[in-house]
Order: structure tokens, then C-alpha cells, then sequence
């Protein structure tokens, strides 16, 4: 080999070093710029599937399933089962230990919990969750991952049923009480401010405590996907519609993290896939979210109208 040729060999490597580290590796994606960003996505994978997650949920349109009740949590109130808070550059994602279990009517197994994440927007004032209901978006999304009979999440993908995700709903306001589970969360957002840190967690805190008094017998159900690339059409959406009331600053602290391993790059914010249509798929409400004659005095005037319009109906052809 003629030496000569050396220097420009290293400086074509450090071209494609430079290049492999600056712009995205191929097939890779991203959140807000035009040319890896949720348009792109159909090209990638599963993602211009018919059975594409987040969607927006109409509940009239819904269909009630009296037998799906109240979700089962085993597990969850163990502090020491959160093992570390890592960002992804594409989130922030906390790994679990094993032996969070989730049983429910409707789901074909028990599902074991692997991790769980968040979307977000810019901060408190946007809405940044993924699900929307009735067209209303959330302040934040909180997604808790699993597998059923604890497969491997490879397996999982490979199976319609192979996954399950609960959805919670973060919304901020400024009338809630100072939540110390979620101070301490975002406490820890301080170890984690580039892509790629990991932080052990300290106990501190439980999935529970941050999941704080939602209805688990109030949710909709429906099959769909990952919300990321390569969106496999895998899950099972549990989507709890009432949100998890945080103050702002727990909001506000999320987008002051990274999606690069430097200082100076972009933010991590606005990490949520737009809706997708619903298609053929249906949406089952639970049980609980029956509006009953027998609870009649909890109707709203709104819920009165439909009712009526058709006992007007009836007194016409009458
Ligand atoms: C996505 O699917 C639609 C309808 O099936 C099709 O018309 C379109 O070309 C697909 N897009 C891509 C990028 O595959
Ligand atoms: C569940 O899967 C994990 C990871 O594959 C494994 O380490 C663990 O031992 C499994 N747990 C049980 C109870 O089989
Ligand atoms: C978090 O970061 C602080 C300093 O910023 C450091 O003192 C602390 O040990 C870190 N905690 C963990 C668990 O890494
Ligand atoms: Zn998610």
C-alpha cells in the first residue's frame, strides 16, 4: 500500500465519523424534524398499518362491555421494583424489576410490567399526550409496558396480544397539591439531562404513589401499536381518562432535558405521535364507565339531550 495514501484514508474516515455521528443512521426517526419526523414514519416498518396507535377517542362512540372491570395491579406499590430512570433521546424511560403483574378481564394472560415512559410537549401549556378523548389532548402521557407471560419483548412483538400498555393521563394545573412522588421523579430528571445517562433510582418512589388515586375500574380498551417505529401492531391500550392532576412545574420539567448527548442540543419535547385514524378498529369502555338509569341523578344536562330528542321522536310517531 502506497503511504502516501494514508492521510487521506484517515481523513475520509473522519468524514464518515463526523457524518455517522451528526445525522441519523438510516431507518432511524425522530419527533420534530421534517425529515425523519411522524410524516415520514409510513416507510418505517408497521407504521401505515390499519391498526395505528394513539387515536382520538369519542366516547358516544365507544362500545360498553359490562365485563371488563376493574384492572388488577400486583406489585405496584413496591418502591424498590423501579431499578433505573434512563433518557432514551426519544424519552425517559424507567426499567422494572421483575414481578409487577397485571390482570384484567378481556386480557388473554397475565402481563408482566418491563418499563415504563412518557410523552410530552414543550411544557405545561400544550397538550403533549398522545390518546386524546373527545378531542381533548392532556398535559402529558405516561405508558407502562408489558409483556404477556412475561415473553421477551421480541417474542412479544410477533404476537397481536403480545403487548400490553396502560395509559395514564398527567394534566397539570395549578390548584394541585405538590405531589412528592413526582417531585422526587423529576428530581432525578437532573441525572438523566442527556441522551443515554442512566440513573439508579433510590426507592423513593412507586409506580403506585405516581399513579395516585385514578379509577382503575374506568378505562377503554382497544387493539392497536407501539406509538414508535417500527410500530408493531402488537398492543393491547388500556387508556384511563382520568388524569393523573400534577402541579405545573412537574410538567415543566420534563422538556429541560436533552435528545442529544450535548449542552448545547435541541430539547427533548414534543415526543408524541399525532393521531391516527381509528379505521375498523372499536373501542370497548369498561364497565364502570356506564351511565346507568339507576345513577340517573349523576347525569349531566349535556347526557339529557339524546334522551330527549328520542322521547320526542317516540311522541311524534305516537
Ligand atoms: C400507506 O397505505 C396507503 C393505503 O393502503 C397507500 O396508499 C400508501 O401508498 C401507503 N404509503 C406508504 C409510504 O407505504
Ligand atoms: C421474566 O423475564 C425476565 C427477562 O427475560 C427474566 O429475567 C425473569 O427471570 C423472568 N421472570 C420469571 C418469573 O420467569
Ligand atoms: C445525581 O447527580 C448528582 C450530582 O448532579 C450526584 O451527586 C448524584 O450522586 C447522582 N445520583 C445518582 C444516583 O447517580
Ligand atoms: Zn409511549
Amino acid at each position: 500500500m502506497n503511504l502516501a495514501w494514508v492521510p487521506h484514508l484517515i481523513v475520509l474516515g473522519m468524514l464518515l465519523g463526523v457524518r455517522y455521528t451528526s445525522t441519523d443512521t438510516p431507518g432511524s426517526w425522530c419527533y420534530e424534524d421534517p425529515k425523519c419526523g411522524p410524516e415520514t414514519w409510513a416507510a418505517l416498518g408497521h407504521c401505515n398499518g390499519t391498526r395505528q396507535s394513539p387515536i382520538n377517542i369519542i366516547t358516544p362512540d365507544t362500545v360498553h362491555n359490562p365485563h371488563l372491570g376493574t384492572v388488577s395491579l400486583a406489585g405496584y406499590g413496591d418502591a424498590k421494583k423501579l431499578i433505573s430512570m434512563e433518557n432514551t433521546g426519544k424519552t425517559v424511560k424507567v426499567h422494572l424489576a421483575d414481578g409487577l403483574h397485571l390482570y384484567a378481564k378481556g386480557l388473554p394472560a397475565i402481563y408482566t410490567a418491563k418499563s415504563f415512559h412518557l410523552h410530552w410537549s414543550q411544557g405545561s401549556d400544550k397538550p403533549g399526550s398522545e390518546h386524546f378523548i373527545n378531542h381533548k389532548g392532556f398535559s402529558m402521557e405516561l405508558h407502562i409496558v408489558h409483556t404477556k407471560n412475561n415473553m421477551s419483548m421480541a417474542d412479544a412483538l410477533k404476537d397481536p396480544e403480545g403487548i400490553a400498555v396502560l395509559a395514564f393521563f398527567l394534566q397539570a394545573t395549578a390548584h394541585a397539591r405538590p405531589s412528592r412522588s413526582w417531585d422526587s421523579f423529576t428530581g432525578h430528571l437532573k441525572n438523566v439531562t442527556l441522551k443515554e445517562k442512566k440513573t439508579n433510582l433510590d426507592g423513593s418512589f412507586s409506580l403506585q404513589e405516581l399513579l395516585g388515586s385514578v379509577d382503575l375500574a374506568r378505562y377503554y380498551r382497544y387493539p392497536g401499536s407501539l406509538t414508535t417505529p417500527n410500530c408493531d401492531e402488537a398492543v393491547v391500550w388500556t387508556v384511563f381518562p382520568d388524569p393523573i392532576l400534577v402541579p405545573l412545574n412537574v410538567v415543566d420539567a420534563f422538556p429541560s432535558i436533552r435528545s442529544t448527548n450535548s449542552d448545547a442540543g435541541p430539547p427533548l419535547q414534543n415526543n408524541y405521535r399525532p393521531l391516527q385514524s381509528l379505521g375498523d378498529c372499536q373501542v370497548q369502555a369498561s364497565a364502570a364507565l356506564r351511565v346507568t338509569p339507576s345513577s340517573s341523578s349523576t347525569l349531566r344536562p349535556a347526557a339529557l339531550i339524546p334522551l330527549l330528542i328520542s322521547t320526542a321522536a317516540i311522541a311524534w310517531h305516537l
